[in-house]
């Protein structure tokens, strides 16, 4: 008897515990639920255009990753309330903050469009990471990258470059150099990268220099050779300056790499999601 009335105790605590439980959290737990309750039609179609004109340079049109990384699905991966926070907020490895441009609305349609992406996640990544490592030490990257503290500055560090760009951004870079430079005006601002732009000096009295921009204003300007030592000009002085977009103090590796190395590479750099 009192077993099943002890029960019964149990039960009607844990019933008031859940109603409780229920009524604090009104949303619904987003890690398995739609951020957008019943997303219209309407919604989704405008999440899209948001999406294709605010979030795609850097996403990708599909959000399978470009500058910025893959993002399809990623409601499902971190809920969607951290999703909105990201949008809102930005990040410190160049993602912008939207809060000036996009309303609470336009942010939540944004969230459910992503969710209609299917989540492939890193699925188009071909090679092995473990011979990509190998790769990358016989390559002589690190004589211009630093990966958790090996290696040195000439080119951005990539110890999270897998967390920041895509898969397909990460083969070019690696095939063409110079092509697709570091956003300078967003990276500068949260102080992650330097600009990379190609400079081609020559002094008046005819020495040549090349190298990536580090900073210039009207009168000066200062460049990192391939070796990773600045020079500072004094604009007056040189008899000629060109930037040559397109152009890397990073020689390309296609020709030099199997396209098997190359996919094994392009596994272990979208593998560097942080110091370990
Ligand atoms: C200027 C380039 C750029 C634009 C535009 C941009 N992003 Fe990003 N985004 C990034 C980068 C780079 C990251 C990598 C994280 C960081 O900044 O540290 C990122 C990260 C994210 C993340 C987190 C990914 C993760 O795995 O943690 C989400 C979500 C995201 N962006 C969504 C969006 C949405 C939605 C838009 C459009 C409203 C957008 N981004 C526009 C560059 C961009
Ligand atoms: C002589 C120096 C040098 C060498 C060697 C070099 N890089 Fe680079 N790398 C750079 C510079 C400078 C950039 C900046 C962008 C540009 O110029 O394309 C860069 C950019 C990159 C990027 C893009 C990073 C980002 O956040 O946008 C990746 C990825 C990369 N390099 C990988 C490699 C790999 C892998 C190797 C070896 C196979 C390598 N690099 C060898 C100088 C170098």
């Amino acid at each position: 008897m009192t077993a099943i009335r002890r029960l019964c105790i149990l039960a009607l605590i844990f019933i008031s515990w859940a109603l409780f439980r229920n009524s604090i959290s009104a949303r619904p737990n987003p890690k398995q639920d739609s951020p957008v309750v019943n997303p219209t039609a309407a919604d989704l179609e405008r999440g899209k255009k948001t999406f294709e004109t605010t979030c795609s340079t850097c996403h990708g049109l599909d959000g399978g990753g470009a500058m910025g990384p893959n993002i399809q699905g990623i409601p499902f991966r971190l809920g969607a309330d951290a999703v909105t926070s990201v949008i809102k907020n930005g990040m410190s490895g160049g993602m912008p903050s939207f809060s000036g441009q996009l309303d609470a609305t336009q942010i939540q349609q944004v969230v459910g469009y992503l969710l209609t992406l299917s989540h492939k996640d890193t699925g188009t990544i071909a090679g092995d990471a473990a011979k990509g490592k190998d790769a990358y030490q016989s390559s002589g990257c690190a004589g211009c990258h630093i990966v958790s503290g090996q290696g040195s500055g000439v080119g951005p560090e990539l110890t999270m470059v897998g967390q920041l760009r895509g898969p397909g951004y990460l083969r070019n870079a690696v095939l063409y150099p110079g092509t697709d430079l570091p956003q300078a005006r967003v990276f500068l601002e949260t102080g992650g990268l330097l600009d990379y732009m190609f400079i081609h000096v020559v002094t008046k009295d005819g020495h040549v220099f090349d190298g990536t921009r580090v900073s210039e204003d009207s009168f000066r300007i200062v460049i990192k050779d391939a070796a990773g030592k600045f020079h500072s000009f004094q604009k007056s002085d040189l008899r000629e300056l060109k930037k040559e977009p397109g152009k890397s103090v990073m020689p390309s590796f296609k020709g030099k790499l199997s396209d098997a190395q190359v996919n094994d590479l392009v596994a272990y750099l979208a593998s560097l999601k942080g110091a370990q």
